[in-house]
């Protein structure tokens, strides 16, 4: 058996009410809150009214920064940097989905580090300890309030970048399955078909240990069984989702991601197509293509779990996402670039590949999924 590593700080209080009951746990960690958000959701669900109302009965003091936008470069971290620092905040509280939960990972590096966000891509170490994190995530596919990574956009290299460090891992993270309820059928299959993405590749990947399988194969068999319920409503289902999504998060810190999101990216990168849906766009095409070549040990135990990849095209479309580019305004001319995109997207992943993709395997998993 390989050798096992698992570390996980992050205290998780998962239930209905959870915001009310646990948020004042905040005191523990900091004087001053930054809540770090999107523009729309937390106000629309009616979320921020029911963490305002915590915090005033509380006396604790807070500032926002709710301008986190869809896929966040590392000039939208820098702007909430600058604010976090403006207005004294020493403790972050992220609400949303990843993007709000990176950006707060990210804000905590560094209001406590000099520089630019982007001196912290990849596996640096930092000078001072950054500020802590509490996560509340309102979708049920990041996994990111229990990871140690936060995915920004560089724009400059036309790709994302991961920062990684276990000193980012939230504190606390705090599930409350009553924000699934505000979330639309469209994002609870796209997001949790992101977790499924992540426990898929976390399995695949070469770094997947006992502990971490545990977690993918249980995150699998979570989605895999509830998905569609969630899609239709059921909300024990769309707890049952935002376990999943937790588990695949444990899985994929331990190993990272793989090819599916270093291709995906390339999606979001050009058509700005949700991260979760680009994810479930080229999974089958990924499988199949991995499966011709080296992993179909792996591949074959991976469908004891999930049925056969070949069935998966029809899963996804059933859950109401795309399962070919075309299908998302992509055009033939553009393949070229799309190829170049994934290969940029797939620099960090292709360390946890058997072997490294030539530009003819891009080109063949980019065009079958045309
Ligand atoms: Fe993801």
């Amino acid at each position: 058996m390989n050798e096992v590593y698992f570390y996980c700080p992050t205290r998780i209080y998962f239930e209905r009410n959870a915001i009310e009951k646990y948020l004042p746990v905040i005191k523990n960690y900091g004087q001053r809150v930054l809540i770090v958000s999107g523009k729309n959701f937390i106000y629309k669900s009616g979320l921020f009214n029911k963490i305002r109302n915590v915090l005033e009965n509380e006396k604790i003091k807070y500032s926002i920064f709710s301008e986190v936008e869809p896929e966040p470069d590392t000039d939208n971290v820098e702007k909430g940097v600058e604010f976090c620092k403006k207005e004294n905040c020493d403790v972050i509280v992220a609400i949303g989905g990843g993007s709000a939960l990176d950006v707060g990972k990210c804000i905590a590096v560094r209001s406590k580090n000099k520089g630019n966000i982007s001196d912290y891509f990849g596996e640096k170490e930092y000078k001072n300890e950054p500020l802590p994190v509490i996560a509340i995530p309102t979708t049920c596919g990041t996994g990111s309030e229990v990871t140690r990574y936060a995915v920004i956009v560089n724009k400059s290299e036309k790709t994302k970048k991961t920062v990684s460090n276990e000193k980012i891992m939230p504190k606390v993270a705090i599930l409350d399955p009553n924000v699934l309820e505000f979330l639309p059928p469209k994002l609870i299959a796209a997001t949790g078909m992101d977790a499924f993405s992540h426990a898929v590749e976390s399995y695949l990947s070469i770094n997947s240990d006992f502990f971490s399988k545990l977690f993918a194969i249980e995150s699998l068999k979570l989605i895999k069984e509830n998905i569609k319920k969630a899609v239709f409503g059921d909300k024990e289902a769309k707890e049952k989702l935002f376990i999943g999504s937790i588990f695949a998060g444990y899985a994929i810190n331990r190993t990272g991601t793989i090819i599916i999101h270093g291709i995906g990216y390339s999606l979001t990168i050009k058509y700005h197509t949700h991260h979760g849906t680009a994810n479930a766009l080229f999974l089958p095409y990924v499988l199949e293509f991995m499966k011709e070549n080296g992993y179909e040990k792996e591949i074959e135990e991976m469908e004891n779990i999930i049925g056969p990849t070949s069935e998966l095209k029809n899963f996804i479309t059933e859950i109401g996402l795309p399962v070919k580019l075309r299908e998302i305004g992509v055009k033939k001319e553009d393949i070229e670039e799309i190829v170049d995109l994934s290969i940029k997207g797939c620099e960090r992943a292709m360390k946890r590949m058997k072997f490294n993709l030539k530009e003819e395997d891009f080109l063949k998993i980019i065009t079958s999924s045309y």
